[in-house]
């Protein structure tokens, strides 16, 4: 699926490579410190709020949302994941990750390769305070047994082979934790188990000491399938924000997430 996809992007994308590249023009014109306020249209419309004017920045973020939601929320049955409300900093690290070489996803690896980190992290930005719903939950049938050895690696981890619970870091509610700690809920099966492949076999990387390495390569496929279902059937918590940064230490030491 994530192949038809890659190949299927390729005309959405020169569409759209344009209107973002105009727009990180217009948003570096806009930040020299002689340049005059920034024009927004419908200047007081907030990230969120559906006005009847969408702001300048909803209109650059069209190159991403066509693919991540109109609001970053994901979209149903499908693999392009969720990136509403996940923590700016956490955000930030995988643009930079697509542009330098960290993730490898050729069609935003395009989109990103020319643009600077600042305007990066204004995109960043505005994603990390949308609070879509979330898309749909996973709902093919999977054995109980499945499912109730996932919630248990999740909540409780494999003291026997020293791997941590997900929600140590992931926060007891599992929507992430400031600065560099994404959730894990609004999320499919399919893209959760594939980044934890991409971990194992080293194509994805994270800051080091890169403890999701570490974690994934203790794994087994048993392991991904079971967190992954699991994961993709929680519904949305009450409160979907991210943790605040926590005093407390993680199992693992975490570049992303500096103590
Ligand atoms: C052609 C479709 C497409 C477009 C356009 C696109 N993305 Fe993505 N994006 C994806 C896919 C697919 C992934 C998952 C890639 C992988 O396998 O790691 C992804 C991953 C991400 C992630 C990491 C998500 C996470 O939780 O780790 C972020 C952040 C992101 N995209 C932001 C953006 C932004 C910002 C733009 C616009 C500049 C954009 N994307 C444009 C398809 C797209
Ligand atoms: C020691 C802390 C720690 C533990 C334990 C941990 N994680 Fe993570 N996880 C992180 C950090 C930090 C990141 C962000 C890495 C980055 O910047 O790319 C992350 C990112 C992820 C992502 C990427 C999310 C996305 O949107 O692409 C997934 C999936 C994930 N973890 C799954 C898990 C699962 C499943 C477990 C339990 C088996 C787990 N993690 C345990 C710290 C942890």
């Amino acid at each position: 699926m994530h192949r038809r996809n890659i190949g299927s992007s390729v005309l959405l994308l020169l569409c759209l490579l344009s209107a973002l590249r105009a727009g990180a023009v217009f948003g570096a014109g806009t930040d020299a410190p002689s340049a005059p306020p920034p024009p927004m249209s419908g200047a007081t419309a907030s990230p969120g709020v559906a006005g009847p004017m969408p702001s300048a920045m909803d209109e650059r973020v069209r190159a991403c949302t066509s693919c991540h939601g109109v609001q970053g929320q994901g979209l149903n049955n499908d693999y392009f994941p969720r990136i509403a409300g996940k923590p700016a900093d956490y955000l930030f690290n995988q643009l930079i990750a697509f542009r330098d070489g960290g993730r490898t996803y050729p069609p935003m690896g395009y989109l990103l390769a020319f643009l600077p980190d600042d305007y990066l992290h204004k995109i960043s930005q505005y994603f990390a305070d949308l609070q879509p719903p979330y898309p749909n939950a996973d709902s093919s049938p999977v054995a109980a047994s499945v499912l109730q050895y996932g919630e248990h690696l999740v909540k409780q981890g494999d003291p026997a082979r020293a791997l941590p619970a997900c929600a140590a870091c992931h926060g007891a509610r599992l929507t992430g934790a400031q600065p560099g700690i994404p959730g894990l809920l609004g999320l499919h099966a399919s893209y959760i188990a594939g980044q934890m492949g991409t971990w194992r076999s080293g194509t994805r990387h994270a800051v080091e000491p890169d403890c999701m390495h570490s974690i994934a390569v203790k794994l087994t496929d048993k392991d991904i399938t079971a967190v992954s279902s699991w994961l993709a059937r929680q519904p949305r918590p009450a409160d979907p924000r991210p943790a605040p940064s926590s005093a407390e230490r993680l199992p693992l030491a975490c570049g992303s997430q500096p103590q």
